[in-house]
């Protein structure tokens, strides 16, 4: 398998994120972010881990750029840090942060690489999350002017585009269970904040649409194939409660759908009180892509004790079944099933994979970076999409998880994730094996 078997018009790439790169988190007028605050307090990442220097991209992003270029692939995914360009949220402009993105896209342009941004990769300016960020209806004129912002300055040079990546992810993460920025906790956070994040992506959307002549748009989803445990009516029921959650809650308002309520009275109770079909309209989008961000299966059963959901996970390591060092389960069939429970919406017509890849132990030996866990990963995973495309699901794109090892959220820098090695200390980047098996796969 090359990448030639996938055609030619294929679009490979690695993604990345900003607040996981860039460092110079405190520097050049950019204004803090909640990931900044949130490293800050004890016990939020592990080892008190912060992405105040991260990869240091910021100082380095021409040799990293050469890098993805030197490794065969033709799309660069990056985020722009809001508060980068909008030290406080809104209004005041860092002119040296605008430059910044300026910088990467043209060094893309020369290289022959495809630029594709990111507009909100999880890292909200600090001053908009104290009016109370994703919480507050206030969000939404925020990111709108953020977002004809970046449309009308970048527009001209970069014409893909995600408007949000995995808006369950930190919804869920970081308003429901605390564990992620801005560290916040319960249902009623996380139902405020999904309600502006799903209005935030169709607006997004549509200003870009406006904005950008010939613009390819997408968004990104996190997916995880939910199973369950048993075929006993209460694991069904609670295997459907969590894919209402985690597979349909934010796609199927894209799709003009509105929220998957019929299922789950929580679900139904939270449209109500939040009106959502007054916003149904707002919250659609035709978009050009339907990102999808595939990491792992779910195996869920009921749980009475759990609140609001019932349901409850069985890890993987607890089934003894492969996983990385995540805990996350490896097995391709699932990411092939996720393709085609996506694809199986007649209003999703083009499906690309914006994030797929896995965390290992990597061991040097010989002075190179041994990785055969992630070099299997990746060819198990594009065996699968390969199948699912020959079956007629138009698949337009992979992009691999990720460029470098990086700040990995609240698992600070201990979870490698990079088809390239990162040395923290020194900011030495050296090609792991699996990054040298993606030149030869790319090559042909
Ligand atoms: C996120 C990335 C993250 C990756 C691995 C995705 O959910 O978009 O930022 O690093 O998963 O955890």
């Amino acid at each position: 398998m090359y990448s030639s078997d996938f055609g030619k018009d294929f679009l490979w790439g690695v993604a990345t994120a900003a607040a996981q790169i860039e460092g110079a988190a405190n520097s050049y007028g950019k204004g803090p972010s909640i990931w900044d605050t949130f490293s800050k307090r004890p016990g939020k990442t592990k080892k008190g881990h912060n992405p105040s220097e991260a990869c240091d991209f910021y100082h380095r992003y021409k040799e990293d750029i050469a890098l993805v270029k030197t490794l065969g692939f033709n799309v660069f995914r990056f985020s722009i840090a809001w508060s980068r360009i909008f030290p406080l949220g809104n209004a005041v402009l860092n002119q040296e942060g605008v430059s910044f993105y300026h910088n990467v896209i043209d060094e893309c342009l020369k290289r022959g690489v495809t630029p594709m941004i990111t507009l909100y990769h999880w890292d909200l300016p600090e001053a908009l999350s104290k009016e109370g960020g994703w919480t507050a209806f206030a969000i939404n004129s925020a990111f709108n002017e953020y977002a004809l912002f970046c449309a009308k300055e970048y527009g001209n040079k970069v014409k893909h585009w995600i408007v949000i990546n995995e808006p369950f992810g930190f919804t869920s993460l970081g308003y429901m269970l605390g564990v992620h920025a801005p560290g916040q906790t319960g249902v009623s956070n996380f139902f405020d904040a999904a309600l502006h994040t799903a209005i935030a992506q169709a607006d997004g959307a549509k200003i870009l649409r406006a904005e950008v002549k010939d613009a390819i748009i997408g968004t990104a989803f996190s997916c995880s194939e939910i199973i369950p445990y048993t075929q006993s009516g209460q694991d069904l029921l609670a295997a459907k409660r969590v894919d209402a959650l985690m597979n349909r809650f934010f796609l199927e308002p894209v799709l003009g759908m509105g929220f998957p309520t019929a299922e789950w009275d929580v679900l139904e109770k939270f449209a109500v009180t939040h009106s959502t079909w007054r916003h149904q309209e707002r919250m659609k989008f035709d978009f050009d892509f339907i990102g999808i961000q595939n990491y792992f299966p779910l195996v869920i059963k009921y749980n009475a004790f759990v609140p609001v959901v019932q349901a409850w996970e069985v890890k993987a390591k607890n089934r003894r079944v492969p996983h990385t060092v995540m805990g996350w389960e490896i097995n391709a069939d699932s990411f092939y099933r996720i393709i085609k429970q996506f694809a199986a919406y007649p209003e999703v017509k083009n499906i690309m994979i914006t994030e797929n890849g896995a965390a290992f132990h990597d061991k040097v030996i010989d002075g190179k970076i041994d990785d055969p866990e992630r070099t299997e990963y990746f060819k198990a995973y594009l065996a699968a999409m390969l199948r699912a495309k020959n079956e007629g699901v138009n698949v337009t794109g992979y992009l691999a998880w990720t460029l470098m090892d990086n700040f990995e959220w609240a698992e600070g820098y201990q979870a490698r994730f990079g088809i390239v090695h990162n040395d923290f200390k020194t900011q030495q980047r050296t090609i792991k094996q699996s990054g040298y098996w993606w030149q030869d796969f790319l090559s042909k």
